[in-house]
């Protein structure tokens, strides 16, 4: 079996990993959670996360054929129209962002948005296989974490997004609408249930307590035999107990009202107004006195 070529990105500001894959024989790539960098404060976009991918690629000479999207981040938002843009690629995601986006249209109020998915060029579903060159992608459904989280199967590899973390810092939180912890145990157990040699890359890191640098890449062996959540013998109930404590001690993330309405269209910001700006919607809500 072709085993991938994978290059990591880590974007500190909102602690995501990104990644290129890809396939050695055909010199086809993929890149999976690109990060636009944005500034909440000033309202400020740039593109220099993606750049760098985007010249790493050229410089191998790799051709992007594609975005994958895991989910639909709530932590930062995607540069995937970015990446199309320069290199023609088409934005996947798991076919479920529709019942994200049938969840957060009316809590933007956004009239406008289509709730079918087609702001994205392919939709997956589970056990859904395409290539990467000559690489074989097999798509497995994994929600919990949302609705709509996909991990993408590569050879050794999977990529699996928000749902397990390093095994010292445990696995993805299960509150946001639509997310459900016991769904997201089961998900964990179908990526666990892979070959215990599979490599695991994350979508985020924050380091963990006595760990003072960023990691990405675990195994399913590791999480078995070690992680903090989801070691073996962790039943589904001890597991339930754990994470909705714990998520019910989260704050809410620094771009989840941008992100979470630019990544359900796929990337795409509203429409400019009139004069020419684009903006984005803060539901506001005031708190009972
Ligand atoms: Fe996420």
């Amino acid at each position: 079996m072709t085993q991938p070529l994978i290059e990591a990105f880590f974007d500190e500001p909102t602690n995501t990993s990104s990644y290129l894959v890809g396939d050695p024989a055909t010199r086809t790539a993929a890149v999976i959670d690109p990060v636009l960098d944005f500034d909440m404060a000033s309202g400020v976009a740039d593109t220099r996360s993606a750049e760098r991918i985007v010249a790493f690629a050229r410089a191998q000479d790799w051709r992007i054929a594609m975005v994958l999207e895991t989910h639909a981040h709530a932590d930062h938002l995607s540069a995937a129209p970015f990446i199309k843009a320069q290199t023609g690629a088409w934005i996947g995601i798991g076919a479920h962002i529709r019942d994200v986006q049938k969840i957060f249209r009316p809590v933007f109020a956004m009239d406008n948005l289509k709730t079918d998915g087609s702001d994205f060029d392919r939709l997956f579903e589970d056990g859904e296989r395409f290539a990467i060159g000559a690489l074989e992608v097999e798509v497995l459904h994994v929600p919990g974490h949302t609705p709509a989280d996909v991990a993408y199967r590569i050879g050794d590899a999977a990529f699996v997004g928000d749902t397990l973390f390093m095994p010292d810092y445990g696995t993805a939180r299960a509150d946001f609408p639509g997310g459900d912890a016991r769904t997201l145990y089961r998900s964990i157990r179908r990526l666990l249930a892979l070959p215990d040699a599979t490599r695991l890359f994350l979508c985020h890191d924050y380091k963990a307590p006595g760990r003072d640098d960023y990691r990405w890449e675990t195994t399913v062996g590791d999480q078995r035999r070690s992680s903090v959540h989801v070691h073996d013998g962790v039943t589904e109930d001890t597991f339930v107990t754990m994470r909705e404590r714990r998520d019910a001690g989260l704050s809410v993330p620094r771009l989840l009202l941008p992100s979470i309405q630019v990544n359900i269209r796929a990337g795409h910001f509203d429409k400019a107004e009139a004069n020419g700006v684009t903006y984005l919607r803060i539901p506001v809500k005031w708190k009972a006195a």
